[in-house]
C-alpha cells in the first residue's frame, strides 16, 4: 500500500533519497560522495536533532538567522492549520483577513510608513523595491530618468539576477553575469578593514561621504534608489558607526534618491531593537523584510513604503495615457493566508515574551563574553549588535592577514564536533570568508551563551 504518513520514515531510505535526489543550497556536492548530508528532523527551543539522533544547539536560528521564536511553537502551527482549513488561498489581487491584520501590525511597528506589499522571499521583496524605483522613473515627471539603484559593497540582497546585481559580494556573483544595467556600487563601511585606510573618528566617515562621489560620477538625475542593509549581515556583521546613516540620508534627500532599507535579516528583533535601522537616526522611504517575519515557519516577505512612494502609482484608470501607471506586479504566493497567520502568531509571541528586549540583554551579554576571547590567537575583530555578532579570524593580528578557507573549515568543524551549529561568511569574498557568526533564536538564555563561548574557546585554543 502506498505510504500516506509522510512523517514516517526509514533512516537509510531517507539518507539514500537525499543523496539520490536532492541538490542542496550553497554546497559543493562532490563532498557527498564520501560524506553524508545532515538531515534535521526535529527542533525544540534552540535544539535540533538530526536523523541519526544527534542533538545540536543551533546558534543560527535555522541556518539563515530566521527562526526568531525558536522551534516547536505549536501555537504557530495551529494558527496556520486553522487558517488553511478556513481559507487556504486566494491571490493577492483580493484581500484576506490575516493579511490585513498583519499589514496593520507592520505599520504599527513602522509608524512612518504607510503601505505594505507582500511577496514570498527577501529577494522578491527587494525586486519589488527595484521595480517601484524603475517604474517611478518612467511615470513620475519629477523622477524621470532616475532608474539606477546604488548598493553597498559587502551587502547581500538576494539570489535573483536583479538582487544579485545589487549585491556587493564577488563570490556570490561569480559566473552568474552579465548583471543588469543601472546597478552601481558604493564603498562598504567596515571600520576593521576601512576602504580608505582610515581610523574612526578621525576618518570623518569618508565611507558615507563617498556616496556623493558616486552620485556625481553617475549623475544624480539617473539615480532613483540606494539599497542598504541597516547592519551588513552575510557580508560579515558590519554595524556602521552612528554618524553613518544621517550622512547617507542627507545625501539621498538632497538628490531625491529613495533610501531602501533591507531589514530581511535585521528586522523582528535580531539586533535588540525591532528594526535594525532603529539604532540610527534615519528614516527610510522603503523597507523590505522577510526571514523573521513569520519566524520562517512559513515563507513571507514584504515591501513597505511611505505614502509619497505609494502616491506615485495612483493613476486615473479612465485616462488612456496614464491607464497603465499603477504598480503592475503580481506574486502568486505573495500575501496568501497561511503565512500571514504564522506571522501574526510569531509577532504576538515576540511581543508577549519580550523577545526584542531579550535580544538586547542577552545580545549585550553575548558580545561581552566574546570580548573575553579577544586575546586568543586568531581573533582579529569581534563585532555585533543584539543577537547578531561575529568573530573575524586572522592569522596575524597586526597585518590582519585572514586565515585560510581550510583553517576556517577546521574551526567550523570543531564547533560542530561539540554539537554546536554556528554560521560563517560563506562563498562571499575572495580571502575573507573568515567571519564566524552567531545569530540564535531570540529566546536564547545566558547559560546557552556560556555553552557557545566555552566551545569557541576550545575551537580556537587548539592549534590549527
Ligand atoms: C540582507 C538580505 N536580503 C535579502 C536576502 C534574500 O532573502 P531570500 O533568501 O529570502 O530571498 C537575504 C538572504 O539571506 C539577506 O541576507
Amino acid at each position: 500500500m502506498e505510504k500516506t504518513n509522510w512523517l514516517d520514515y526509514d533512516t537509510d531510505e531517507i539518507v539514500k533519497g537525499d543523496k539520490n535526489c536532492l541538490w542542496h543550497h550553497l554546497k559543493p556536492h562532490k563532498v557527498f560522495e564520501t560524506q553524508e548530508q545532515m538531515i534535521i528532523v526535529e527542533g525544540e527551543g534552540l535544539n535540533v536533532t538530526d536523523i541519526r539522533g544527534r542533538e545540536y544547539l543551533d546558534v543560527t536560528a535555522g541556518g539563515v538567522w530566521s527562526i526568531m521564536v525558536g522551534y516547536g511553537r505549536e501555537s504557530i502551527a495551529k494558527a496556520v492549520y486553522d487558517q488553511l482549513v478556513k481559507m487556504p488561498y486566494f491571490a493577492g489581487v483580493y484581500g484576506n483577513v490575516p493579511a490585513i491584520k498583519f499589514a496593520e501590525k507592520l505599520l504599527e511597528k513602522l509608524p512612518r510608513m504607510d503601505k505594505v506589499y507582500f511577496s514570498n522571499s527577501g529577494s522578491e521583496a527587494n525586486e519589488k523595491a527595484f521595480k517601484i524605483v524603475r517604474q517611478a522613473s518612467r511615470i513620475v515627471p519629477e523622477r524621470k530618468g532616475k532608474f539606477k539603484i546604488l548598493f553597498r559593497d559587502r551587502d547581500y540582497h538576494g539570489t535573483t539576477i536583479a538582487a544579485m546585481s545589487a549585491t556587493g559580494q564577488i563570490q556570490r556573483k561569480q559566473d552568474f553575469g552579465p548583471f543588469l544595467d543601472g546597478f552601481v556600487e558604493i564603498p562598504h563601511c567596515c571600520c576593521y578593514r576601512c576602504p580608505f585606510d582610515k581610523t574612526y573618528p578621525e576618518c570623518d566617515i569618508e565611507c558615507a561621504h563617498a556616496l556623493e562621489d558616486v552620485i556625481a560620477k553617475e549623475g544624480a538625475d539617473t539615480i532613483g534608489g540606494l539599497i542598504v542593509e541597516p547592519i551588513t549581515a552575510g557580508g560579515g556583521i558590519i554595524p556602521p558607526v552612528k554618524e553613518y546613516y544621517p550622512i547617507i540620508q542627507d545625501i539621498c534627500k538632497k538628490h531625491n534618491i529613495w533610501l531602501i532599507m533591507d531589514e530581511v535579516v535585521c528586522g523582528f528583533g535580531r539586533t535588540g531593537k525591532f528594526w535594525g535601522h532603529e539604532h540610527y537616526d534615519v528614516d527610510p522611504d522603503i523597507v523590505t523584510m522577510a526571514k523573521g517575519l513569520a519566524s520562517s515557519y512559513e515563507p513571507l516577505s514584504a515591501t513597505v513604503v511611505k505614502q509619497e512612494v505609494y502616491n506615485c502609482f495612483l493613476n486615473d484608470p479612465s485616462n488612456e495615457e496614464t491607464r497603465l501607471n499603477y504598480f503592475r506586479d503580481i506574486s502568486t504566493y505573495g500575501g496568501c493566508a497561511g503565512p500571514m497567520a504564522a506571522a501574526l502568531e510569531s509577532t504576538r509571541i515576540i511581543e508577549e515574551e519580550e523577545l526584542v528586549e531579550n535580544s538586547q540583554v542577552i545580545g549585550d551579554y553575548f558580545l561581552e563574553r566574546l570580548q573575553e576571547l579577544k586575546d586568543l590567537p586568531l581573533i582579529g575583530d569581534i563585532r555585533g549588535v543584539g543577537l547578531f555578532c561575529g568573530i573575524e579570524f586572522v592569522r596575524d593580528k597586526k597585518t590582519k592577514e585572514p586565515i585560510s578557507e581550510g583553517e576556517m573549515a577546521t574551526l567550523m568543524g570543531r564547533m560542530m564536533a561539540q554539537n554546536i551549529i554556528v554560521g560563517r561568511t560563506n562563498s562571499s569574498f575572495n580571502g575573507l570568508n573568515t567571519i564566524m557568526n552567531f545569530a540564535p533564536s531570540l529566546t536564547i538564555t545566558k547559560e546557552q551563551v556560556d555553552t557557545v563561548i566555552a566551545a569557541v574557546r576550545i575551537a580556537v585554543e587548539e592549534k590549527l
